[in-house]
């Protein structure tokens, strides 16, 4: 029988274990897990445990997590062992050893939880922030920042139809489908990569066949896709600084409720062209012009913008202003769900057009 001591001792070992399992499948730096905590499983029979949670762990074997990240998080658990004069287990010297001749790809899986419906979320991104000319090949942290907002406040989202301008590899949408039941989402990006990278992940995380029929270890492609269309989820081509293309989208799938958008407030020469797009978009909402409904049923959008540069975001602020949309900055939420590096400013701006 165990004491009250030691039973509070091995419940808080356990959500230690979750953490640092949590925080390694989604790529948290290695310098940033809680190896605080890990230093207690330096004796050879409890490092496979941790090696069972990580390295080992059922979803990073189906869904590769990066080569490299996985070489640096051997080679300082190896040290952390070392430290502590301990003898480095069999298994881990042998995974470290096999990873020191594997390629890394250019992409691998991200595997992100979302706690609330305790759900691992895999997601394919780019091992470089920038790469053939696009950003959009990553999660950035405004995709944290907006899907965190949508998160608490699946109230505003539920049966609501929902743009997302610039969605990158698919984060925030990717998170507020599972979560908050929109009555529809359009995910949209412009880069042919990127469109490619966003189709695998949706078809990954909603489509049922491909689900199933997944076996990729290690992708060194992706699939030559481009657009995606199931149920009430779809991803399309919409490249702000052409407005046939808005029209051409409002035209097939009806007005929006509401737009998203996280961190694409970066280039000040096509601002304009940005903040025209969510212009068109929310003056076609039918609530504007239907007497019945509700000032809460009014289009708006919701914009995560993770401030590098002051001049450009007093700039996007002006194009607003010059083209009648008015903004209010609404507060960041104060539990994390995922994790980011919150040392830049992000501001999280509700958008609506002024009446
Ligand atoms: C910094 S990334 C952000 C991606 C994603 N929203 C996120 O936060 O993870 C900026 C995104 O804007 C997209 N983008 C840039 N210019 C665009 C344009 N003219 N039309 C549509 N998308 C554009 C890029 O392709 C890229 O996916």
């Amino acid at each position: 029988m165990t004491s009250g001591n030691e039973f509070i001792i091995e419940v808080e070992t356990r959500i230690s274990i979750h953490t640092v399992t949590i925080q390694f499948l989604c790529g948290v730096a290695i310098r940033e897990l809680p190896w605080q905590f890990i230093v207690d499983f330096v004796e050879e029979e409890k490092q496979n445990e941790i090696l069972n949670k990580t390295i080992f762990h059922p979803l990073c074997k189906k869904y590769s997590v990066g080569v490299l990240y996985q070489r640096s998080f051997c080679k300082k658990f190896i040290k952390e062992i070392e430290d502590r004069n301990q003898v480095v287990s069999e298994s881990l010297c042998q995974h470290y050893v096999s990873l020191l001749s594997m390629e890394n790809t250019p992409y691998s899986y991200k595997i992100y939880y979302i706690p609330g419906i305790c759900k691992f979320v895999p997601i394919l991104e780019s091992r470089n922030l920038l790469s053939n000319g696009t950003t959009g090949l990553n999660t950035w942290q405004g995709a944290k920042v907006l899907a965190e907002w949508c998160l608490c406040n699946p109230g505003l989202i539920k049966n609501k139809k929902i743009l997302e301008l610039g969605c990158g590899a698919g984060f925030s949408g990717i998170m507020t489908l599972k979560t908050c039941q929109p009555l529809s989402y359009t995910f949209t990006d412009y880069h042919s990569e990127v469109m490619s990278l966003l189709c695998h992940n949706v078809k990954m995380n909603f489509d049922a066949k491909f689900c199933d029929s997944f076996t990729e270890k290690n992708p060194s492609e992706i699939d030559n896709l481009k657009l995606f269309d199931i149920d009430n989820i779809s991803v399309k081509s919409l490249d702000w600084t052409d407005s046939d293309d808005t029209d051409a989208l409002i035209k097939e799938n009806g007005p929006f409720d509401i737009v998203f958008a996280a961190d694409v407030v970066f280039d000040p020469a096509i601002l304009n062209h940005l903040v025209k797009t969510v212009r068109s978009v929310l003056r076609h909402s039918t609530a504007l012009n239907d007497h019945n409904k509700k000032v809460t049923d009014y289009p708006f959008a919701c914009f995560s913008i993770t401030v590098r540069n002051p001049s450009t975001f007093e700039l996007f602020l002006h194009e607003l202003d010059k083209y009648g949309l008015d903004c209010i900055e609404m507060p960041l939420n104060v539990f994390k769900v995922f994790y980011f590096d919150g040392s830049s400013d992000v501001k999280l701006l509700k958008i609506v057009l002024r009446l």
